[in-house]
């Protein structure tokens, strides 16, 4: 228990707290991103797509709980850390490299701010069909003769909006920002990497941040573009 307390209270545990937590998002960020795609091959594809992970239940319910949970872990940890960072720096720093450093972190947290001012928006447009109602109330039949929830129409009747479709493409920048850097700060603090191996596994990183942020943006772009409808 004590241990445990220590682990916690120490820097480094929070880091670790962050780092997995973090990784369990960007996990899910990916599979997220995999199963929207779909809307590519068409709405009989995403609509019973939406209808597996539907269909899945109590397991839907435990993986929703890990993401919460997940989730305000990260939030609350990011808080710790930087009240944690601001009163151990009463005077400013003066080398170059733990300036840059600080400018990074401060980064991460503005957009994870930022991140999280989407995620609210998000749940409350498509998950809860709070903010466009009008969006979410269209019903599919599917070829077995299920009717389900139409998330095809959905997303569709979504990104027709310039103003939505636009507010995502920017929300993506910042997602990709804060993933390149989480990513490569994550590797270093769970020790994989010997220092010379970071610029690699920041190239990784990046690359990774650039893959979902093409893959995220093309939904509201080609929707905008009236290329799918
Ligand atoms: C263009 C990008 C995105 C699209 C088209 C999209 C689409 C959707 C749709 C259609 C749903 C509702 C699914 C349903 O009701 O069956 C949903 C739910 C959700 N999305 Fe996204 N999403 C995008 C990006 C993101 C990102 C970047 C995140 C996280 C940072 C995210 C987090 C979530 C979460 C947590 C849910 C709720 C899942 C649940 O109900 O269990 N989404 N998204």
């Amino acid at each position: 228990m004590t241990s445990s307390l220590h682990f916690f209270r120490s820097s480094i545990g929070k880091k670790i707290i962050m780092a997995i937590t973090g990784f369990i998002w960007f996990g899910f960020v990916i599979m997220h991103m995999l199963g929207n795609l779909q809307i590519y091959q068409g709405p009989e594809k995403l609509n019973a797509y939406a209808k597996f992970l539907k269909d899945l239940g109590p397991l839907l319910w435990v993986a929703r709980g890990g993401l919460f949970v997940a989730f305000f872990g990260h939030v609350a940890v990011a808080i710790l850390l930087k009240r944690q960072n601001a009163s151990a720096r009463p005077v400013s720093y003066s080398k170059e490299s733990t300036i840059q450093a600080s400018k990074a972190s401060t980064t991460m947290f503005y957009s994870g701010l930022l991140l999280l001012t989407f995620l609210i928006y998000h749940l409350l447009h498509f998950t809860l069909g709070v903010t466009n109602p009008d969006h979410s109330s269209h019903e599919y039949l599917l070829k077995n003769g299920d009717s389900v929830h139409d998330v095809y129409a959905m997303v569709i009747l979504g990104f027709q909006q310039p103003s939505i479709a636009i507010a995502y493409i920017v929300f993506m920048f910042f997602l990709a920002l804060h993933f390149s850097h989480a990513l490569g700060s994550m590797l270093q603090t769970i020790g994989i990497a010997a220092p010379k191996h970071h610029p690699t596994l920041q190239k990784i990183a990046t690359t990774l941040a650039i893959i979902v942020f093409i893959g995220n943006t093309s939904m509201p772009l080609s929707i905008l573009l009236g290329l799918v409808k």
